[in-house]
């Protein structure tokens, strides 16, 4: 397969869960080109194929069937270690429930990416300072989750999605949970990060938003049936993070075995940040 020139290439997309004797096709043959400084919207009716899709992009579970490439690089057939480095460098979540680990403080989870980059300890939390203060978090360093708002608690998300500096900001209803003043200050990062030049990803189900980016993209039963220009330009400070290149050859994606009808999604910073090995991990 040449490499695609888009910087996320996606071509007749699957995702299809095993449940019983029936098979949920999620994902129904997705096909989707997204550019360097795009803001997407993606729309669409409960049960769609939004989040399936989001958690592919975001390197989180893998496809059923067909392409997906990332700056070139094919991203539907590598096995883990090559993949958590793509997604490492390239790309950050945020989540409607902000997937914050309670026990350790605002700073503690904003670095916890960096735990898995191998990044020491010290210049950990430098660059995880460094994201809170850049989010407005700069006297919340070392409170809890319980001890945030929910704007607050989005913004640490937002952080610790960005610690790794990755182009591409995925996020899944990041304003669902939170009111509407709340929602439109989350609203205004996520904008300034798009005229700093980050290509963005966003489900939303508010009308007014969705007509806020590049382009508003439609899913109806695992399939785009919608791609229309938005109000906002494509950013012209987007950057890919590194020049295209061939992979090296330790990053080169290696194959894996074919994804099973029904699985949990690939270990992840966000996916498996659960439990005391993560809390003594990022205190080491
Ligand atoms: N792990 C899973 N196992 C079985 N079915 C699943 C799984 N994940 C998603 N599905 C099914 O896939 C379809 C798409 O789900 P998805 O979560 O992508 O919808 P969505 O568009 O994000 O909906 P919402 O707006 O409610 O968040 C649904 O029918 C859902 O039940
Ligand atoms: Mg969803």
């Amino acid at each position: 397969m040449a490499a695609s020139t888009h910087l996320i290439h996606i071509d007749r997309l699957e995702r299809h869960f095993a449940m019983g004797a029936n098979v949920v096709r999620a994902l129904d043959g997705v096909n989707l080109n997204v550019e360097a400084g795009d803001f997407l919207m993606i729309v669409g009716s409960s049960g769609s194929g939004k989040s399936t899709l989001m958690h592919l992009l975001g390197l989180l579970d893998q496809p059923t069937a067909g392409v997906l490439s990332i700056n070139g690089q094919d991203a539907a057939h590598c096995s883990d270690a090559p993949l958590s480095r793509l997604r490492n460098r390239h790309i950050g979540f945020v989540f409607q429930q902000f997937n914050l680990l309670g026990d350790l403080t605002v700073v503690e989870n904003i670095a916890l990416p960096l735990v898995y980059s191998g990044v020491p300890k010290a210049e950990r939390r430098a660059r995880a300072v460094a994201s809170a203060v850049s989010m407005g978090l700069g006297d919340r360093l070392e409170h809890t989750p319980a001890e945030l708002s929910g704007g607050q608690l989005q913004r640490v998300a937002i952080a610790r999605a960005l610690v790794n500096r990755p182009d591409i900001l995925l996020a899944d209803e990041p304003t669902g949970n939170l009111d509407s003043v709340t929602s439109g200050e989350i609203m205004q990062i996520l904008y300034r990060l798009h005229a700093e030049g980050h290509t963005l990803i966003m489900v939303t189900h508010d009308p007014l938003l969705s007509a806020q980016g590049t382009r508003r993209i439609r899913i109806s039963d695992g399939r785009i049936t919608e791609d229309t220009p938005g109000l906002r330009v494509r950013s012209r400070r987007a950057r890919l993070r590194s020049p295209r290149r061939s992979p090296a050859a330790s990053s080169r994606c290696q194959p894996r075995p074919p994804a099973r009808g029904s699985g949990s999604p690939i270990c992840s910073a966000s996916a498996s940040a659960k439990g005391s090995w993560h809390i003594s991990c990022v205190r080491r």
